[in-house]
C-alpha cells in the first residue's frame, strides 16, 4: 500500500477512509497520532501491527467533543468538566471510568478505564467530527522510537503500513500530552507534558505525580511507562551541568567515531567543537528544547551516524518535568560523568 498524504483542506477524503476502517496518521498540537476508529477492533488491532506494538499497552480515545466522551465514559464528575472546560482542547489526556462494554479490550488493553483526549489542532477537530466517530491516537511511530513531530517522521516509520498522514507542518509542543488519571480518588499525573502539575493543581487542588520509573516486574499505571522509548540507535548521553559539555568534548575527542550534541545556542556558542562532533541547536529555552527534542534524536539517526548523543538537561519543574521524563527515556536513564 502506497502511504497517501493529505493536506489540510482533504480532510474529507481522509475521514472517508477512517470511516472505512483504514488507518490516517494526524496532527496533533503534541506530536502526530494514527489514527483509527476506536468503535471497530479490527481497525484498533491493526494499529497494534502497524506500530509494532505490545497489545497490553491500551491506546489513547481522541475526540472532536465532549458528548463523543459521553458516549463510553461513567458520568462527568464536577473536576472532570472544570479539567475539560479549562484545558480542552489542548494537551491534557484524562483516564476516565468506561460504562462496561462500551469500547472493546484491544483498545482498553481490558482496562475497566481509558484515556481521552481532545487535541487543540483545528484539522484534526475536523477530520474526527466528519468522520463522527471517536479515533484511537497513539504516538504515529514505530514502537520505542521517538515521537513523530513531523509529517516525514511518520512516513519514515510507516510507509506502506498505514492509507494516508494529514500533513500539517511541524507540531508545536513536541511531546505527548499529560495524562492525569481521574478514574481514582486522588488525581493521579501518569504521565508529565505540557499542562503542568501547578496549573492543573489552580483547577481541581492536589494531584499526586506517579510516573517514576517502572521496573519489568511491576504493573505500571500507565501501561505504556513499562516499555523502552523514545530510543534512536545511538546511546544517549544526558549532561546536567552544562559546564560538564566541556569535559564532554573532551572525551569526544579522543574516539574515532563522530559524537552528536544537542543543546541550547548558548551552551553550543561557549563550546569548542572537535572536528568529529556534530551539534544540533535546541533553540533558546526549555520551549524550544522540547519542541525539537525527538527531532532531534531523528535527525541523527537519519542524517548521520553517530556513537553517542551528549544532550542537554533542564530543571526539572514545568515543563522540564516533561522535557527530562522523555529524555531520560531515550538515554535509558544515563548521565555524562567526567
Ligand atoms: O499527545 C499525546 O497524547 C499523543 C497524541 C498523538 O495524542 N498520543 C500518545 O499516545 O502519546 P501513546 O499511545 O503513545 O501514549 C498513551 C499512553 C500510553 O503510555 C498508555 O499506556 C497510556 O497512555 N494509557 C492508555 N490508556 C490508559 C488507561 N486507561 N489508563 C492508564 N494509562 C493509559
Ligand atoms: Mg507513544
Amino acid at each position: 500500500m502506497e502511504t497517501k498524504i493529505f493536506k489540510p483542506d482533504e480532510v474529507e477524503a481522509a475521514a472517508k477512509l477512517l470511516r472505512q476502517g483504514e488507518l490516517v496518521a494526524f496532527p496533533t498540537e503534541t506530536v502526530y497520532g494514527l489514527g483509527a476508529d476506536a468503535t471497530n477492533e479490527q481497525a484498533a488491532s491493526n494499529v497494534y501491527a502497524a506500530k509494532g506494538r505490545p497489545s497490553d499497552n491500551p491506546l489513547i480515545v481522541t475526540v472532536s467533543s465532549i458528548e463523543m466522551v459521553e458516549r463510553y465514559a461513567q458520568p462527568l464528575s464536577d473536576k472532570v468538566k472544570q479539567l475539560m472546560a479549562q484545558f480542552w482542547p489542548g494537551s491534557l489526556t484524562i483516564v476516565l471510568p468506561l460504562k462496561p462494554g462500551t469500547l472493546s479490550k484491544t483498545v482498553t488493553g481490558g482496562l475497566d478505564t481509558a484515556a481521552f483526549r481532545m487535541p487543540q489542532n483545528q484539522v484534526t477537530l475536523k477530520l474526527i467530527a466528519t468522520a463522527g466517530i471517536p479515533i484511537v491516537g497513539p504516538s504515529a511511530n514505530t514502537s520505542g522510537k521517538p515521537s513523530p513531530t513531523l509529517a516525514k517522521h511518520v512516513y519514515h516509520d510507516l510507509n506502506g503500513k498505514i492509507a494516508g498522514i494529514v500533513d500539517d507542518g511541524p507540531t508545536k509542543v513536541g511531546v505527548e500530552s499529560t495524562i492525569i488519571d481521574m478514574s481514582v480518588d486522588v488525581p493521579t499525573i501518569l504521565r508529565p507534558g505540557a499542562v503542568t502539575v501547578a496549573e492543573l493543581e489552580q483547577v481541581i487542588g492536589d494531584v499526586k505525580a506517579d510516573h517514576h520509573h517502572v521496573g519489568a516486574n511491576e504493573i505500571p499505571k500507565a501501561p505504556g511507562m513499562k516499555y523502552k522509548h523514545y530510543a534512536p540507535s545511538a546511546q544517549v548521553e544526558i549532561v546536567d551541568q552544562t559546564a560538564d559539555f566541556a569535559a564532554a568534548m573532551q572525551w569526544a575527542a579522543q574516539q574515532d567515531e563522530t559524537i552528536g550534541v544537542m543543546a541550547t545556542d548558548d551552551v553550543l556558542a561557549q563550546l569548542s567543537v572537535p572536528q568529529n562532533v556534530e551539534t544540533y541547536s535546541l533553540g533558546q529555552d526549555i520551549q524550544s528544547a522540547t519542541h525539537l527534542l525527538f527531532a532531534g534524536l531523528r535527525h541523527f539517526d537519519l542524517e548521520s551516524e553517530v556513537k553517542v548523543i551528549f544532550t542537554e538537561g533542564f530543571a526539572n519543574t514545568g515543563l522540564g518535568a516533561a522535557y527530562m521524563n522523555r529524555l531520560d527515556k531515550s538515554a535509558g536513564g544515563m548521565h555524562f560523568t567526567k
